[in-house]
C-alpha cells in the first residue's frame, strides 16, 4: 500500500457509535476508533465500565461520549439518538456489538432464553440502524453500518441454537439493508470474528477442553482484539467506499471447517 492510502482509514471528524462498548470487542473496537480520530459514542448498561472505556480512551487523547443504554430498549434507543445527535452531532458510523451468549441444546432452551439471545443480537441491531439511517438520511450524509455477526451465523455446532440463528438473521438482515440503504450512500456489512476470548467466555477457554478445543480449530488460536481493528477500520472509513453488503470472516480459517 502506498502510504497516501493510509489516511483513508483515518476516522477523523465522523462520529462513531459503538453498543456493547463496556467491554470484549466493543470495548476494543471503540479504542480503537477514537485512536483513528473518530469521536466515539459508547453504549452499553453498565456505567461504571463505560466511564472506564471512555477514561482510557481520554487517557490517550481521545473524545468518547459514554451513554448508559439497553439496547432492546426501542425507545431508549431512540431517546439516546435524540442526545447525542443534538450534543455531538450526526452519528457516521455504526457498530452494533452488543451480544449475548446461552449455550443451549435446542430441547433445553427455554423461550425466554431465545427471545432473549434474538432481542440483543438481531432486534437491536435493526432498532439502532434505523434510528442512525432516518437521522443520516435526513443530514444528506453518508454512512457505514457494521455488525457483529459470528462465525457461529456462517456454520453451527452443537449447544448454540438460539445464538447461531440470531446472528445468520443479523448477517441477512446486513444484505438487505446494504441493498436497500446504497442508494443514501450509507453501507452495511458484518464482521464475522471467530473465537476471542472475552468475558463471553473466557470462563470456558481457562478449561482444559477450552484449550484443547482451541488447538483443534483451524487457526490453533483464539484471535487477538486487535486483529478485528484493521477489518472493522476498512469497512468504518472511506478505505472500504465500495465494499458493501458482505460478511467478512475474522476468524484464521475457522469458518472454512467449522469444528
Ligand atoms: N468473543 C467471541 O469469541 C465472539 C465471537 C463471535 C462473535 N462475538 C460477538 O461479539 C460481540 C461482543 O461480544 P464479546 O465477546 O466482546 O463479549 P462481552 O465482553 O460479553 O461483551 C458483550 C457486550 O454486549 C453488551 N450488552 C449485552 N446486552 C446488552 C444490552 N441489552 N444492552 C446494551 N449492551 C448490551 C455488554 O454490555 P453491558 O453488559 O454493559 O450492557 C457488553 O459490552 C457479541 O455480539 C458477540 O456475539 C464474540
Amino acid at each position: 500500500m502506498t502510504a497516501s492510502l493510509l489516511p483513508n482509514f483515518r476516522l477523523d471528524g465522523k462520529i462513531a457509535w459503538v453498543t456493547g462498548a463496556s467491554s470484549g470487542i466493543g470495548a476494543r473496537l471503540a479504542e480503537g476508533f477514537a485512536a483513528a480520530g473518530a469521536t466515539v459514542v459508547l453504549a452499553a448498561r453498565r456505567a461504571d465500565r463505560l466511564q472506564a472505556v471512555a477514561a482510557r480512551i481520554h487517557a490517550q487523547g481521545g473524545h468518547a461520549v459514554p451513554v448508559v443504554l439497553d439496547v432492546t430498549d426501542p425507545a431508549a434507543i431512540a431517546d439516546a439518538f435524540d442526545r447525542i445527535t443534538a450534543g455531538t452531532g450526526t452519528v457516521d458510523v455504526i457498530v452494533n456489538n452488543a451480544g449475548i451468549a446461552a449455550p443451549s441444546v435446542v430441547l433445553k432452551t427455554s423461550a425466554a432464553s431465545r427471545d432473549a439471545t434474538f432481542a440483543t443480537n438481531f432486534t437491536s441491531a435493526w432498532d439502532v440502524s434505523t434510528e442512525a439511517a432516518k437521522r443520516l438520511i435526513a443530514a444528506g450524509r453518508p454512512g457505514s453500518i457494521i455488525n457483529i455477526t459470528s462465525v457461529l451465523g456462517l456454520g453451527v455446532g452443537v449447544g448454540y441454537s438460539a445464538y447461531a440463528a440470531s446472528k445468520a438473521a443479523l448477517a441477512q438482515l446486513t444484505r438487505s439493508m446494504a441493498l436497500e440503504f446504497v442508494r443514501y450512500g450509507i453501507r452495511v456489512n458484518a464482521l464475522a470474528p471467530g473465537w476471542f476470548v472475552t468475558e463471553m467466555n473466557a470462563p470456558f477457554f481457562a478449561t482444559t477442553e477450552g484449550q484443547d478445543y482451541l488447538r483443534k480449530i483451524p487457526p490453533g488460536r483464539a484471535g487477538e482484539l486487535d486483529e478485528l481493528l484493521g477489518p472493522a477500520l476498512l469497512l468504518a472509513s472511506d478505505a472500504g467506499s465500495f465494499v458493501n453488503g458482505v460478511i467478512l470472516p475474522v476468524d484464521g480459517a475457522h469458518h472454512v471447517a467449522l469444528v
